[in-house]
């Protein structure tokens, strides 16, 4: 039995649905649902008693203490967080709340827990906390990739919240011996991802008619990694990762963010063109640019592929290309994420942005 929380969230439920159709390992999914997360994702794992979701929150220590008391998991893998960069520059309160308050609340009852346990299941215990590249700040454009060494200068209230909770799971361990285990990974794409990021955010706005957004000159680095690459990567880590080790996990794609939606509309106008024959590219608009924003991130994954053996399986190519395919196959699931709370989203932050 393992806990995950975040695992109705776009990366936690990707790793739930791939764990369980490749293992009888139970999962007890632990997750708030806030705006970001959504049980439709894991539909398929309705009545498998492998699958066990408990709405509550991080922070409740109570209840974790009891979810960690009765099931007893070899392992807590946590997800759980407030991950949108420019909700943290409109509201950085609840990204203090969950990712700092909250995963305080998750180690110390994780703690606890494992302090009780005896013998083998006391040295077999892991806490593996899932964090971002986004700690180790912005690189211009000859500095090499960031390593595990890397010193940490984040620049958003999101990226802040995480390294703070990256020093939490480190001095827990150094502290008070909790076996933890800590991933940095760049940014991810790939099925059931929420269309207020950008890759799912451009296509369904092509789709829609409407504008593709791109902030200031279009021209930021991201290092893109399709979401299931990142869950081989947290389940290889699981499986072999040395204590209170950091692994970096990316894909070796760095993209400007002009190309990523030059990709996606390229894709669009291949597999769904438009009836009056233009290209979706002609709804790019350029608007104002987030504020504080990182120019450009790249992970140097090689510690985990020499230590441990992983690589991804997809090309940006290929995963791109599945990912468009299944946003055009699962217009349902993008209808119901697009809930009254999405709306005044996307009204309060690209309200008045047309020109940059
Ligand atoms: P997401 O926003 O899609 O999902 C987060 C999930 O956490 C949601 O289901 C939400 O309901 C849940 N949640 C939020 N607050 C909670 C709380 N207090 N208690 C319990 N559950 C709570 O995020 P994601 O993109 O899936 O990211 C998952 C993790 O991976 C995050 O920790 C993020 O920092 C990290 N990460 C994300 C990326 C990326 O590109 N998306 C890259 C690297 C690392
Ligand atoms: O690097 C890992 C991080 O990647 C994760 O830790 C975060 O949780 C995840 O949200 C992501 O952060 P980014 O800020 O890089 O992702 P986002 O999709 O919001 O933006 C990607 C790039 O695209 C960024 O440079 C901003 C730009 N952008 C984004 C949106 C939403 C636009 O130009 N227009 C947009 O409308």
């Amino acid at each position: 039995m393992i806990l995950v929380t975040g695992g109705a969230g776009f990366i936690g439920a990707n790793f739930v649905l791939d764990w369980l159709a490749a293992s009888q390992e139970p999962v007890i999914n632990l997750d708030k649902l806030t705006y970001a997360g959504n049980l439709e994702t894991l539909t398929s794992l309705q009545g498998d008693a492998r699958h066990i979701f408990v709405q509550g929150d991080i922070g409740d220590s109570a209840l974790v203490s009891r979810l960690l008391t009765e099931h007893q998991p070899r392992a807590v893998i946590n997800f759980a967080a407030e991950s949108h960069v420019d909700r943290s520059i409109h509201g950085p309160g609840d990204f203090i709340q969950t990712n700092i308050v909250g995963t305080f609340h998750l180690l110390e009852a994780a703690r606890g827990y494992w302090g009780d346990l005896q013998g083998e299941a006391r040295a077999a215990f892991r806490f593996l906390h899932v964090s971002t590249d986004e700690v180790y700040g912005s690189l211009g454009p000859g500095d090499a990739a960031f390593t595990e060494t890397h010193r940490y200068e984040p620049n958003s209230p999101y990226s802040a919240s995480k390294a703070a909770s990256d020093h939490l799971v480190r001095a827990w361990h150094h502290t008070y011996g909790l076996p933890v285990i800590t991933t940095n990974c760049s940014n991810n794409y790939g099925p059931y991802h929420f269309p207020e990021k950008l890759i799912p955010l451009m296509i369904v706005n092509a789709l829609a008619g409407k504008t593709l957004p791109v902030y200031g000159d279009g021209m930021q680095v991201r290092d893109w990694l399709y979401v299931k690459d990142h869950c081989s990567a947290i389940r290889r880590v699981l499986e072999a990762g040395k204590l209170c080790e950091t692994y970096n996990v990316g894909g070796w794609n760095e993209k400007p963010n002009i190309e990523i939606v030059h990709t996606v509309c390229a894709l669009l106008d291949e597999l769904r063109p438009k009836a009056d024959g233009t290209s979706y590219k002609t709804q790019i608009s350029y608007v104002k640019d987030r504020p504080g924003h990182d120019r450009r991130y790249a992970i140097d994954a090689r510690k985990l592929e020499s230590e441990l053996g992983w690589k991804p399986v997809e090309t940006f190519e290929s995963g791109i290309r599945k990912t468009v395919q299944w946003y055009l196959t699962n217009p349902g699931w993008v209808a119901n994420v697009q809930s009254g709370a999405y709306r005044e989203w996307v009204q309060t932050q690209y309200a008045g942005q047309e020109a940059a």
